[in-house]
């Protein structure tokens, strides 16, 4: 007789926020829906009440669309903003540009303009230097600027830095896209509503994250002017992000939504990140190297050091050159999953 493989250990590492259990409350909210037959497609009631709440969150022109992942997101945003002859203006730090293996260039025919962010921020003054060429037969036609919130290097923009390169961009006749992996984080961070960083700061697609704040799968563009968009229902389709069974992906963005455990979750990822960044600074040897304002640290350690470390807490290195390593925390990491790690980081240290 065969035994099934046993589970794996209950470890938790720090390597991404995709490494994270789901939240009990959305596995609650599967069984939930779970009765009966409903529309496909999205004409059901889950989906249904998501409209509202997002409308809630969002304002009374916000248009949710769920989706399976954040890259379909990103994707289907960007190809609804733009036409076959458009650029979009990122930063180089940004997932677009960097983690979806040329979704952007693939998808949508697009070309990323790409400019140098060290803290993974856009400025207005950027957005001024590289949109460019307007009229111009030679060129790409600047259509998009897209920012990341919380960016991929951990830090946050405030609703007036938002709101400026959302101005900078809209006086040239851009829109504005904000890959919302990270939202969550970021307002939870700052202490202000979803909407704050969004509608009111000028964003008019937004990519809002669901997976790495507890759901199994599942994300959302929640469209803020519809002014900006064409065919977002189609291109949806023809992306391959159109779920059948779409009460099973609205029912998890309700469970995050419709309270605020968008919330706990987040701003509990972000406490666990402060009290770990505090506890590295700590240590002799180690440099944080971005400010540590969402759920995300930026450290060098020596190489040896970040090898045997792993072998405990998986992690993973940002840049190889340098030996930055990147430490992501998630809902579910507890104080003394911190606390152990530091332990551990203080021990492995030279000297
Ligand atoms: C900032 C950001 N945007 C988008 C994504 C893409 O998400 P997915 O892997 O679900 O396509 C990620 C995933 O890590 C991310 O970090």
């Amino acid at each position: 007789m065969t035994h099934p493989p046993e589970n794996p250990p209950a470890a938790r590492g720090f390597a991404s926020d995709n490494q994270a259990s789901v939240h009990p409350d959305v596995l609650a909210a599967f069984a939930e829906v779970n009765a009966g037959h409903q529309p496909a497609y999205g004409d059901d009631a889950v989906t249904g009440r998501l409209r509202e709440i997002v409308r809630r969150h969002f304002g009374d022109r916000a248009e949710v669309y769920p989706v399976f992942n954040g890259t379909g997101a990103n994707v289907v945003s960007l190809q609804a903003m733009s036409e076959r002859w458009s650029s979009v203006v990122c930063p180089e730090s940004a997932h677009i540009n960097t983690d979806e293996c040329g979704a952007a260039e693939k998808i949508a025919g697009l070309k990323l303009v790409t400019v140098p962010a060290p803290d993974g921020k856009l400025t207005p003054g950027q957005v001024e230097r590289y949109a460019t060429g307007f009229g111009n037969v030679q060129r790409r036609q600047p259509a998009v600027v897209s920012i990341t919130q919380s960016t991929e290097l951990g830090t946050v923009y405030t609703a007036e830095e938002t709101a400026a390169v959302a101005a900078a961009a809209h006086e040239r006749g851009l829109t504005v896209h904000m890959d919302g992996a990270r939202i969550a984080n970021a307002a939870a961070s700052l202490g202000v509503p979803l909407r704050a960083l969004t509608t009111d700061a000028g964003v008019d697609v937004l990519s809002f994250g669901g997976t790495k704040n507890g759901l199994l799968l599942g994300e959302a563009i929640v469209v803020l002017n519809p002014d900006a968009v064409r065919g977002v229902d189609y291109l949806r389709k023809s992306s391959m992000q159109l779920a059948s069974k779409m009460r099973y992906v609205s029912a998890q963005l309700v469970a995050l939504l419709e309270g605020d455990l968008w919330l706990r979750n987040a701003a509990h990822a972000n406490a666990m990140a402060a009290r770990l960044a505090a506890a590295a600074r700590a240590v002799p040897g180690v440099e944080i190297t971005q400010p540590v304002q969402a759920n995300t640290v930026f450290a060098v350690i020596p190489k040896d050091a970040a090898e045997r470390l792993r072998e405990r807490f998986p992690f993973y290195t940002w840049d190889e050159a340098t030996g930055e390593v990147r430490w992501v925390c998630s809902f579910d990491t507890t104080a003394a999953d911190v606390d152990a790690f530091a332990a551990a980081l203080a021990a492995e240290m030279p000297g």
